[in-house]
C-alpha cells in the first residue's frame, strides 16, 4: 500500500546532514511528516533540524554511523522506543572511492562496503523488521489495511553502468539496486514498499568528500576539487531528487532513475549493454 499520507507519518533519513538527505528530510518534513535525522556528523544533522525548525517542521537530529552494525541496532532500539515504527525509512548515507581497481586498497573496499552496502542493509533489515512485526501484531481490517511501510534505497545510475574509474563504487550501488528488488519481493506481502533510486550526477557534497585511489596527497585535493566543480556544474540540485523520493514513496515505485544520465544509462543498460561497456573505458567526469 502506498503511503500518499505524509501528514503524522514518521520517517528515518541517514545521511541527513547534507545533499540528497537533508533536501529529503526537508522535503518530507515540509509535507506533515516528522523526521529522525541521522548522519554521522551530528553538527550537519542539526543544521537539517534548524533549517527544519525555520520551516515550522518537526525533525530531530541523531548521529550514527550507518556501517556500525551495533550503533545501528541501538539507533533502531532508540527509534522505536522514543518515537516508535517508522512507516518511511530512506537509507541514503553514502560515500565515494574513485580510482582503479587495481588501486583500491582492503581499508578502501570495507570503508566503501561497510557505508554504501552495509549501511543498506543494516537501515532495511532492522527497520524493516519493525515495520513488519507491526503489521503481522495488528489485527487486520479488510476496509482499513494496516499500515505497511516503505524502505527508499539511494543507489546510483552508477549501479547499472559500469566504470574503469569508479570500480568500488559501481559494485556497491549496483548491489544496492538487486538488494531493493529482493526486499520489494519480500515485503510485498506486509504491504511494505521498496524503491531504489538511481540518480546521475547532481550538486552535492559527495565529489568534494571522495577518495580518490592511487594519488598523493595533493593530487588527492586537485581532484576533489575538480569532481566538485564538474558535479556543481551539472546544475542539477539535490531537491529535485528529494522530489522526486517524496513521489516514488507515494507511488511505491520499484526503480526511480533520475535526470538526463540516470534515464540514458538506465535505457542503455537494457537495449545495449555493449554501448556501456564501450563508455565504461572512458575516463569519468569525476576524476
Ligand atoms: N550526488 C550525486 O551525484 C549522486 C548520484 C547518485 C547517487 N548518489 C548517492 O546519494 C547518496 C547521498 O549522497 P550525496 O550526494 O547527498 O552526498 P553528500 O556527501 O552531500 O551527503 C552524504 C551524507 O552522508 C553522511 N555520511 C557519510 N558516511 C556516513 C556514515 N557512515 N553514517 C552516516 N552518515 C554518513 C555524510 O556525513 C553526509 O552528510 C549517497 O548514497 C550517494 O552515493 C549521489
Amino acid at each position: 500500500m502506498p503511503i500518499s499520507q505524509f501528514d503524522g507519518a514518521l520517517a528515518v533519513v541517514t545521511g541527513a546532514g547534507s545533499g540528497f538527505g537533508r533536501a529529503t528530510t526537508l522535503a518530507l518534513a515540509e509535507r506533515g511528516a516528522q523526521v529522525v535525522a541521522a548522519d554521522i556528523d551530528l553538527d550537519s544533522a542539526e543544521r537539517t533540524a534548524v533549517l527544519a525548525k525555520s520551516l515550522g517542521a518537526d525533525v530531530v537530529p541523531y548521529r550514527v554511523d550507518v556501517a556500525d552494525a551495533t550503533a545501528m541496532e541501538a539507533f533502531a532500539a532508540e527509534v522505536r522506543s522514543a518515537h516508535r515504527v517508522p512507516d518511511i525509512v530512506v537509507n541514503n548515507a553514502g560515500i565515494a572511492v574513485a580510482g582503479p581497481f587495481l588501486d583500491t586498497g582492503l581499508k578502501d573496499w570495507e570503508r566503501i562496503v561497510g557505508v554504501n552496502l552495509w549501511g543498506v542493509i543494516h537501515g532495511s533489515r532492522l527497520f524493516g523488521k519493525q515495520m513488519a512485526d507491526r503489521v503481522a501484531n495488528l489485527p487486520n481490517k479488510p476496509d482499513k489495511p494496516n499500515k505497511g511501510g516503505h524502505i527508499v534505497n539511494i543507489a546510483s545510475a552508477a549501479g547499472f553502468a559500469p566504470s574503469r574509474e569508479l570500480p568500488a563504487y559501481c559494485t556497491t550501488k549496483a548491489a544496492v539496486v538487486m538488494l531493493s528488488e529482493c526486499l520489494r519481493a519480500e515485503l510485498a506481502a506486509s504491504r511494505i514498499g521498496v524503491t531504489a533510486v538511481c540518480p546521475g550526477f547532481a550538486g552535492t557534497n559527495i565529489a568534494k568528500n571522495a577518495t580518490y585511489v592511487g594519488l598523493s596527497d595533493e593530487e588527492q585535493e586537485r581532484q576533489r576539487e575538480r569532481g566538485d566543480r564538474a558535479i556543481k556544474a551539472r546544475r542539477y540540485p539535490p531537491e529535485k531528487v528529494a522530489e522526486r523520493i517524496v513521489d516514488a514513496i507515494a507511488k511505491n515505485r520499484p526503480l526511480v532513475p533520475i535526470n538526463f544520465e540516470g534515464h540514458l544509462l538506465h535505457a542503455l543498460s537494457r537495449v545495449s549493454p555493449a554501448s556501456l561497456r564501450l563508455l565504461a573505458r572512458i575516463p569519468a567526469p569525476l576524476r
